[in-house]
């Protein structure tokens, strides 16, 4: 079975032979599966995320959720405790500026009230590759899994957010090696549609 490396580095490569317009295409197409999906529909305080790359980009669904008067946070890079992600309000005019990896990430003030994570119903997630079993592979820094694990403490398990990675159909290897501090999703969207893994 190939490293986590190895696989990195073969969907990184795969990743780059697919045009930004036929990415941009497919972006589309994911957006609007998620348009039409439970976690988007049925549920109001949701997690986007900015694309950077070739990543699939949500910025189509923020106009509409917003239309349907959503309640949208975005991702920032906590300075501490560091290596986590908290999440920021994002209303329609809320002012953005680029982090260190030239993510956009809501202005707020140093001392800003921090979303508590399980007042989150979904987190969309962008991803490296994924598996048949929910298993996710990111770009390697550990920060979805570190924040994320604060709602995997056992007196937290009575209200999750659940977590939906988002993807192109291409991303889905056979198998992730898996690691003990790996968080996995409950589904996935993809071109094809939302496929739900058995996580519960
Ligand atoms: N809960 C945690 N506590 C401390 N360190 C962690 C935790 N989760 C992950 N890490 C560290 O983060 C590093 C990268 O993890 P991993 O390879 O799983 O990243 P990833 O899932 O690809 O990244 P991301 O979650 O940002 O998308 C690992 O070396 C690991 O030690
Ligand atoms: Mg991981």
């Amino acid at each position: 079975m190939p490293t986590r490396k190895q696989l990195r580095n073969e969907l990184k490569q795969r990743r780059n032979t697919h045009s930004k317009a036929q990415c941009q295409e497919l972006s589309l197409q994911i957006c609007e599966h998620i348009r039409r999906s439970k976690p988007f529909t049925h549920r109001q305080r949701l997690a986007l995320y900015y694309s950077i790359g070739n990543e699939v980009s949500l910025e189509h669904l923020f106009h509409y959720a917003w239309t349907l008067n959503k309640t949208l946070f975005l991702p920032v890079l906590s300075h501490f405790p560091k290596g986590h992600l908290w999440w920021i309000k994002f209303l329609e005019h809320t002012p953005l500026y680029l982090n260190r990896y030239q993510i956009p990430e809501p202005v707020h003030p140093a001392r800003a009230r921090r979303t508590k994570l399980r007042s989150l119903d979904v987190i969309f997630m962008p991803l490296v590759g994924f598996d048949d079993k929910g298993n996710r592979l990111g770009m390697g820094g550990g920060y979805y899994d570190r924040s994320l694990s604060r709602c995997f403490r056992p007196s937290t398990a009575w209200h999750r957010p659940v977590r939906v990675g988002v993807a192109y159909s291409w991303q889905q290897v056979t198998s992730i090696p898996v690691e003990t501090w790996d968080i996995p999703l409950d589904a996935i969207v993809t071109e094809q549609g939302v496929h739900w893994f058995n996580t519960k």
